[in-house]
């Protein structure tokens, strides 16, 4: 069958056989697929959808585009976490070091920042010397050592993905339950770990704005999980306003250092510790009942802060920034966002806060793009916090004015006070096994 038959087959909605999907999936590995037929084919999937079965198939093709790394040969039980991506999401910097602490090994392979949400190499990457690129045999020594580590995904896994999410990028084309759950497992399943934990984010600041999308993505991903031999669940919650106060890089592992001390918002400890607690049951490191008491005791101890230290060691980085924030980057200016009158917050837009820390340097437009790791937004009013005109609901740091004045508009935007205190979801919404 010709590809336009392929694509056509996909516009008049018939589900795609095996050899469909594999003859897509082989052709743009090698570009012998032109991108504007690539692209159609992506376009009538977002349309029509795929079947479990198609999914599944196109998940086993992109897998197998690349190579999988192989940990069999580590002690314990590995289980990775994969967050559907928000804005000052940080979990994963504060969960890999409090499983590992717990005895879970914690293999992390992360990705960077683009549009109007963070990435967790960029973060990493503020601390000074942290190494993010070690090879694969780097990688399982820090885990052997240390039990997690945090690092870039090799160009050798899910290569496919590769080329399908730059084109979905461009195209319109990556708000697809199929398409994404595929993008997302083809790289877990190439990781080579025993579980994964999956935090399927729901809301103004998700790619999944609705409760039941986010449930869809999340049964569809746990499903594929299962299927390919990996325990898998995923956590369905909500990301309208940001998570915790701070946005951007250096201040997001202020922040994750602060969670370690037992300082955290409430909001980034709630997440982390429940996600952590599921990364302990499925490791068999600890019963249903017991799992959180583990995981409140590693944080209270300060064994989750030693690990966090060792890590940023065992990757070169300098673990005196632990005790010494001064040692991260910094931002030499403020602008302070203030609420326009008294009430209450009713909503922090998350998708406009990420876009003004976009501006202001934190992020990055295009993939190539130089980022200020000491720019960002602090949050000082959460929703459902009272207000009173003239307080300062958000500060933007920066060191680079240029931005200013869109960042500024972004915030002021994110922002919408109510007279009275309004209903917020809750943060955790559900689980899905
Ligand atoms: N994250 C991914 O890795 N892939 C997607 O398609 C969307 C989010």
């Amino acid at each position: 069958m010709s590809f336009v038959d392929v694509i056509a087959k996909k516009r008049d909605g018939r589900a795609l056989s095996r050899e469909d999907i594999e003859g897509f999936v082989n052709g743009v590995t090698a570009a012998e697929i032109p991108e504007y037929q690539a692209a159609a084919l992506l376009m009538a999937i977002v349309i029509r959808g795929m079947s479990d079965q198609e999914t599944a198939w196109l998940t086993d093709a992109m897998l197998r585009s690349g190579d999988r790394v192989d940990l069999s040969d580590l002690p314990g039980v590995k289980v990775g976490k994969h967050s559907t991506g928000g804005v000052g999401d940080k979990v994963s910097i504060v969960l890999a070091p409090l499983a590992a602490a717990c005895g879970v090994v914690v293999p992390k392979m992360s990705g960077r920042g683009l549009g109007h949400t963070g990435g967790t190499l960029d973060k990493l990457e503020a601390i000074p010397g942290y190494r993010t690129d070690l090879t694969i045999d780097e990688f399982k020594q820090v885990l052997r050592r240390v039990g997690a580590s945090i690092v870039g995904p090799t160009s050798a896994l899910a290569p496919a993905d590769k080329r399908l999410y730059a084109l979905r990028d461009v195209t319109a084309t990556v708000a697809s339950i199929p398409l994404i759950a595929a993008s997302v497992m083809s790289k877990k399943l190439a990781e080579g770990g025993d579980g994964l934990v999956l935090d399927v984010k729901c809301g103004d600041g998700a790619f999944m704005k609705s409760e039941p999308e986010a449930r869809e993505l999340a049964r569809t991903l746990v499903a594929i999980g299962t299927q390919a031999g990996l325990r898998t669940e995923a956590l369905i919650t909500t990301m309208d306003a940001p998570l915790g106060r701070a946005i951007g890089n250096a201040v997001e592992i202020v922040e994750c250092l602060e969670t370690l001390k037992g300082r955290g918002p409430d909001d980034l400890v709630a997440l982390s510790t429940a996600l952590a607690a599921r990364m302990l049951v499925l490791a068999g490191r600890a019963g249903e009942a017991e799992a959180d008491r583990v995981v409140q005791r590693a944080l209270a101890s300060g064994a989750a802060l030693d690990k966090m230290r060792a890590l940023i060691e065992a990757h070169g980085g300098d673990s005196r920034v632990v005790d010494d924030y001064g040692r991260l980057p910094q931002a030499a200016r403020r602008c302070a966002i203030r609420a326009a009158h008294d009430g209450y917050i009713e909503r922090l837009r998350a998708e406009l806060v990420g876009r003004a820390s976009m501006a202001l340097g934190a992020g990055r437009r295009r993939m190539n793009d130089a980022i200020d790791r000491g720019a960002g937004v602090l949050v000082m009013k959460k929703p459902g916090e009272a207000v009173h005109a003239g307080e300062t609901v958000l500060e933007l740091l920066y060191n680079d004015a240029r931005e200013l004045a869109e960042a500024s508009a972004f915030a002021h935007e994110a922002i919408h006070v109510s007279a009275a205190p309004p209903v917020l979801p809750p943060l955790i919404r559900g689980r899905v096994a």
